[in-house]
């Protein structure tokens, strides 16, 4: 079976990354061009602190348009971050079906990012898993840092290994493997995937690469040999990275695209459809996308 799941993170990774804060409604159109286009899997928002991540400030009022008098078709599962009970009650309270808990491999990440310890971290979604399960609720589990730190530089796959297994042990159905500054190569995820395989199905694997330095797909293609056949990635490729200046997000989703269904993958994308998607977020952003194959396609909708 050569399908491949794409959990479209745009909306919540790409639009958390970007410096102008996107309204409300607009974020909402994106959401509802990109469920035209055949992504069964997008993450739509973030129930975190404003003051640490203002441009998912609006988490509540945009989840009410989603689950609202227009609602998204229902067969599309819609996710959003939570980091503890509290992001978790508002977001299930409000309609969300699936949450995603986050933490890091390391330290230091951990505590910059959710200002806690990696233990203290899993503790705190302890109390999700109970209610998920009471609640009917998927639970995703994102381990960030997994290749390297923005702090404490190249990471050691054991402690992605450990992380990974606590994770599962305590319900999660899939491990995102967050490759979030962006400077892996494909030895490197080999190496990682070579100590992770060992003890966990690589079913249970998603790789969530970014792009800084234009390895994503390389990244891609190397996990695919090795079994993975899920993947995170960002419409248009919106977002940036804050620990490197200038730097494209994550994977873009057309480039994602374009690469499986090239390589005889199964991805249910319509490309064009995804084009005009990210269209409205260059429109609202007012600053060109960096995905190739957007520009490509776009230039060539153009001269059409
Ligand atoms: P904290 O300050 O330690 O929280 O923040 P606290 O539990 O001590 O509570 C302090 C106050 O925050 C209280 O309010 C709480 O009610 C409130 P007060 O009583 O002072 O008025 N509070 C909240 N408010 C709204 N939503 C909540 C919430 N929880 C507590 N959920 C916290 C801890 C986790 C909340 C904070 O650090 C935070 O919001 N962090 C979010 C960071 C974030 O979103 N990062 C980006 C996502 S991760 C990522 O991008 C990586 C990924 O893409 C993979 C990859 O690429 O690697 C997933
Ligand atoms: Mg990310």
């Amino acid at each position: 079976m050569n399908f491949v799941k794409i959990t479209e993170v745009g909306p919540r990774d790409g639009l958390q990354n970007e410096k102008a804060i996107v309204p409300t409604d607009a974020k909402f159109e994106f959401i509802q061009a990109l469920a035209k286009t055949g992504l069964q899997h997008i993450e739509a928002t973030s129930f975190v602190k404003k003051e640490w991540v203002p441009q998912m400030g609006d988490a509540e009022e945009l989840t009410k348009l989603i689950f609202g008098g227009n609602p998204i078709d229902p067969e599309i599962q819609l996710s959003c971050l939570t980091p503890n009970i509290k992001g978790y009650e508002k977001a299930v309270s409000l309609g969300f079906k699936e949450v995603a808990v986050f933490t890091a491999s390391s330290e230091s990440f951990t505590k910059k990012n959710i200002n806690k310890t990696i233990d203290e971290s899993i503790t705190a979604f302890l109390e999700i898993f109970q209610r998920a399960k009471e609640d009917n609720v998927k639970v995703r589990g994102y381990i960030s840092t997994v290749i390297a730190c923005p702090y404490e530089g190249k990471i050691s796959p054991d402690k992605t290994l450990t992380v990974a297994k606590k994770l599962l042990d305590a319900g999660v159905y899939e491990i995102s493997l967050g490759e979030t500054i962006g400077v892996a190569v494909p030895s490197e995820v080999e190496s990682l995937l070579n100590v992770l395989l060992k003890e966990i199905p690589s079913r249970l694997l998603a790789g969530h690469f970014h792009d800084t330095y234009g390895m994503a797909i390389s990244n891609v293609k190397q996990s695919l040999n090795m079994g993975l056949r899920s993947f995170d990635s960002s419409a248009g490729g919106l977002g940036g990275c804050p620990y490197a200046k200038g730097a494209s997000g994550n994977l873009a989703t057309e480039d994602l695209v374009y690469f499986l269904e090239r390589e005889g993958y199964h991805t249910g994308v319509d490309l064009d459809a995804l084009v005009n998607a990210s269209s409205l977020m260059e429109k609202a952003l007012n600053r060109p996308l960096l995905s190739r194959t957007y520009v490509a396609k776009s230039k060539a909708k153009e001269s059409s």
